[in-house]
């Protein structure tokens, strides 16, 4: 492990981070400070260490530990820049409908980074990123960002997050907020982090198919100890796909779905387990997930692309 501690950004004081951090507790602004710059403070004396490089606005990955030990397994299996793909490219212009003339030289807030596929698209498309996770995929994250100048990862909680009201000019939360113990209520933590003339995309668990089925396996599955089930995946994913056509397969797949995305074997076990550890899977349909945004006083909510529950509204100037 590399020294406890570590100053942020580790690439250098770069002007678009200096104040982008608000206390969570107490909305003032935070400063950088510490013996060696290895704190963040406000005034009224609340403070967050920078550690290994990451600011933490939590103290522990509370309900996410399957994250934690599935980013970090899979680091940079669904990068498009480790893959040489660009199979993450097309699902967020799908479930955004975003460009890369929309977002270049932006603030955008990537709310559940993960291992980071998405922010690695908005990276590579010029935006200034900040990519947000409660679990310990932030050591990936962060691992796999830490040379760019244009992205800032830090561990915190969706509804507790370090900034101020309106913020960014874009927030993205794509297949995170279903994972929160309430989909809507953190849904509705995001939106006044957004500025005016800004534009929020989501993409939530639709109640059909697999999803529905996967929710009646969920309180079980998720109580299984992570690496246990997840050498299993790794035993299960390769054979039941191998004999994916036979029938006794068919069935199984109909009971207990499992990934065969045509992506390789790695990312299919790693779907797979995703599909199944995490404590909360909630399931919406698109008219409610629209419905959130019109209350939260959203306009132009649109379906981007055909991928249902893949919702876009914008805040009005
Ligand atoms: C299925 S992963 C998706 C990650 C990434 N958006 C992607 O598509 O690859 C869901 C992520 O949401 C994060 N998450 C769940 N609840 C959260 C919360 N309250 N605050 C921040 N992140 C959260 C999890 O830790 C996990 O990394």
């Amino acid at each position: 492990m590399t020294s406890a501690v570590q100053t942020f950004p580790r690439q250098g004081d770069v002007a678009w981070q200096q104040n982008l951090f608000a206390c969570p507790s107490c909305k003032r602004s935070l400063v950088r400070g510490g013996a060696e710059q290895t704190e963040f403070s406000c005034d009224a004396g609340h403070s967050f260490p920078i550690v290994r490089g990451i600011p933490r606005f939590v103290g522990s990955d509370l309900y996410v530990d399957s994250f934690s030990f599935e980013w970090n397994t899979h680091n940079t299996t669904q990068l498009d820049s480790h893959t040489g793909g660009d199979s993450s490219e097309e699902m967020f212009r799908i479930k955004t409908g975003l460009t890369p003339e929309q977002v270049k030289g932006k603030l955008v807030l990537d709310a559940g980074v993960g291992a980071g596929r998405f922010s690695d698209v908005l990276a590579r498309w010029g935006a200034k990123v900040v990519g947000v996770d409660l679990s310990y995929a932030v050591e990936a994250s962060y691992q796999n960002f830490k040379d760019l100048d244009n992205v800032v990862i830090a561990q915190g909680d969706i509804g507790r997050l370090p900034f101020a009201e309106e913020t960014f000019d874009f927030i993205v939360s794509i297949g995170v907020l279903h994972h929160t113990p309430n989909t809507k209520e953190y849904f509705q933590k995001l939106v006044p982090l957004l500025k005016r003339g800004g534009s929020i995309a989501i993409w939530v668990y639709p109640n059909e198919g697999d999803y529905n089925t996967r929710t009646q396996w969920i309180p079980y599955t998720y109580k299984i100890p992570d690496k246990m089930f997840y050498e299993w995946c790794r035993w299960f994913v390769p054979l039941a796909n191998k004999y994916r056509t036979s029938n006794i397969v068919q069935w199984l797949s109909k009971v207990f779905p499992f990934s065969y995305q045509g992506l390789g074997v790695e990312n299919d076990i790693l779907d797979t387990f995703d599909g199944y550890s995490p404590r909360y899977h909630g399931i919406h349909s698109p008219d409610e997930v629209m419905g959130w945004f019109r209350e939260s006083g959203l306009i132009n909510v649109h379906e981007p692309g055909n991928w249902t529950t893949s919702v876009r509204g914008d805040k009005a100037v």
